[in-house]
């Protein structure tokens, strides 16, 4: 509440309504009610439930993966609100990419799926399972096995002939990136692996979690003051790193070591990756207590994509602190203010074109400038600031909130271990591609815009 007030009455100057998220962090009513507003900001850029529309894809400029991360928080939305209003959207729009083969491999994301693009779908999957959201008819794709189709391709795709293994970015060679090893596929693998570990209990799955761990600190992917960067070149024998530090690399990271301390009843190896990647993450990716996305947030130049990535570190922040309740006292203080600050932005008062949500409640995106909304509307602005606030409802133990299931502890989702196995990945004839259309689909960072941007980064900073 400290500067709600404050911040409806200049921008009621500024913008002429009086409109703007007021939240009082100490009541989960008026948190809840935040979120509600919030999401249905975010949920008016959905049209997939339009008649004719294709359930589970956003509208331009948005690309599929990240529809799969917009119902992957939706579904912890439900979880921690309990409000069902979207959970219909979600689950249709879950069955439905999860395509032919039930593994989030649809035909026609050939051309922008990568492995990490997959994985947003599947770790939505994995929280479905884990939250219990409501089971699909029984002739439908089930939440745990799309998780583990996906973990089972991920391991087919293991490409040992480069870097000594690691998971490429791309799944198709002739979509660019195919030459870049990239955190967040493998990020995508080690939490996917972690989490089907800890929800099943077969040791499998966190042997791959443990390899694919070490694989990221073998090629300094993941320095040794816990910093993750963004990937390496399979050319250069991924020697040649992209040091560029994003929220998201450091959170997949973070949340599946904490999965991997769970699991293990609290080893001390997996503690100590828990505390290092905490730390880093807690004095690199915050100012002054709010969160910001160092390589790109301050120039003013993150692109669509990277406009969401806050949301996701937030996540994984509150995953952790689940996870390992030892940080519960770290991350919760760092979550607060963060989402303190992202609720002041939620002031704007764009076009109806930009937004279709409740006039005067459009989130931006810079969250550290302190009254001045920039301006920036979105699915990544609304979706970063509803999870910075959706996430302070999660609670220390599972005896005083409700934590994420396993089979042993109520879950009831249904796996299948065999799924998505041998399926070869599938390469439809395609027409090459021009350059400029890849660029256009690429996700996160490609190994092109790092040799034309990377040094940009770091001259700018
Ligand atoms: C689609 O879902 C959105 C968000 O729940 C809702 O506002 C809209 O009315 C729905 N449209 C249809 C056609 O069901
Ligand atoms: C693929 O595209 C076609 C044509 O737009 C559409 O009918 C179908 O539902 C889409 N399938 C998926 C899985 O998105
Ligand atoms: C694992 O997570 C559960 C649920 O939050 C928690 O109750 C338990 O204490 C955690 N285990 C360890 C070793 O911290
Ligand atoms: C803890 O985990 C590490 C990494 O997987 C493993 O090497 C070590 O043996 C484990 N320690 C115990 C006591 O199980
Ligand atoms: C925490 O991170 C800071 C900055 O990187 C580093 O100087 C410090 O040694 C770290 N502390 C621990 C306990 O890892
Ligand atoms: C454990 O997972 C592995 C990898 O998917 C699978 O081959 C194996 O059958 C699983 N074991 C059990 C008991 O389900």
């Amino acid at each position: 509440m400290r500067s709600s007030l404050r911040v409806a009455g200049i921008f009621g100057l500024l913008a002429g309504t009086g409109s703007a998220i007021t939240v009082d962090f100490n009541s989960d009513d008026s948190i809840k009610d935040a979120a509600s507003t919030t999401a249905f900001g975010l949920l008016k850029y959905y049209t997939g439930n339009n008649t004719g529309d294709v359930p589970g894809n956003l509208p331009d400029p948005y690309f599929w993966w990240e529809a799969g991360a917009m119902f992957g928080t939706m579904i912890d939305y439900w979880f921690l609100t309990g409000d069902t209003t979207y959970n219909d959207v979600t689950s249709q729009a879950l069955l439905h990419q999860a395509g032919d083969d039930r593994d989030f491999m649809p035909t026609n994301q050939t051309r922008t799926e990568g492995n990490d693009d997959q994985g947003f779908w599947a770790m939505a999957a994995m929280t479905a399972a884990e939250n219990n959201f409501p089971n699909p008819p029984a002739d439908q794709p089930q939440w745990l096995a799309l998780a583990q189709a996906t973990f089972n391709e991920y391991v087919e795709r293991w490409d040992t002939a480069t870097c000594g293994g690691g998971l490429r970015w791309q799944i198709f060679t002739f979509n660019n990136g195919f030459n870049y090893k990239n955190s967040i596929s493998n990020g995508c693998f080690f939490n996917i692996a972690s989490r089907l570990a800890r929800f099943t209990g077969n040791q499998t799955y966190a042997d791959w979690a443990e390899k694919v761990y070490d694989w990221m600190t073998d090629t300094n992917l993941i320095s040794s003051d816990f910093r993750v960067y963004d990937g390496a070149g399979v050319d250069s024998g991924c020697k040649e790193i992209d040091k560029a530090q994003w929220t998201y690399n450091a959170g997949i990271f973070l949340h599946g070591s904490a999965v991997m301390y769970n699991y293990t009843g609290g080893n001390t190896t997996w503690k100590a990756r828990v505390e290092g990647l905490l730390n880093e993450t807690s004095t690199y990716h915050f100012d002054n207590g709010i969160m910001v996305e160092k390589p790109c947030e301050d120039g003013g130049f993150c692109d669509t994509d990277q406009q969401s990535f806050k949301g996701y570190l937030a996540r994984w922040m509150a995953g952790t602190a689940q996870m390992a309740p030892f940080t519960f006292d770290t991350v919760m203080p760092l979550l607060k203010s963060t989402a303190t600050a992202a609720a002041e932005m939620c002031n704007g008062s764009p076009s109806a074109a930009e937004f279709k949500g409740i006039s005067g409640t459009a989130c931006g995106f810079q969250w550290t400038i302190s009254l001045q909304n920039d301006g920036l509307v979105g699915v990544g602005e609304q979706m970063n600031a509803l999870s910075a606030i959706m996430y302070t409802l999660v609670q220390k133990t599972a005896a005083e909130g409700k934590a994420p299931v396993t089979a042993d502890t109520g879950g009831t989702s249904q796996g299948d271990p065999n799924a998505g196995a041998g399926i070869e990945t599938k390469m439809p004839v395609v027409e090459p591609i021009s350059m400029g259309e890849k660029v256009a689909a690429g996700f996160v960072t490609t190994a092109i815009a790092f040799s034309l941007l990377g040094a940009c980064f770091f001259v700018v900073k």
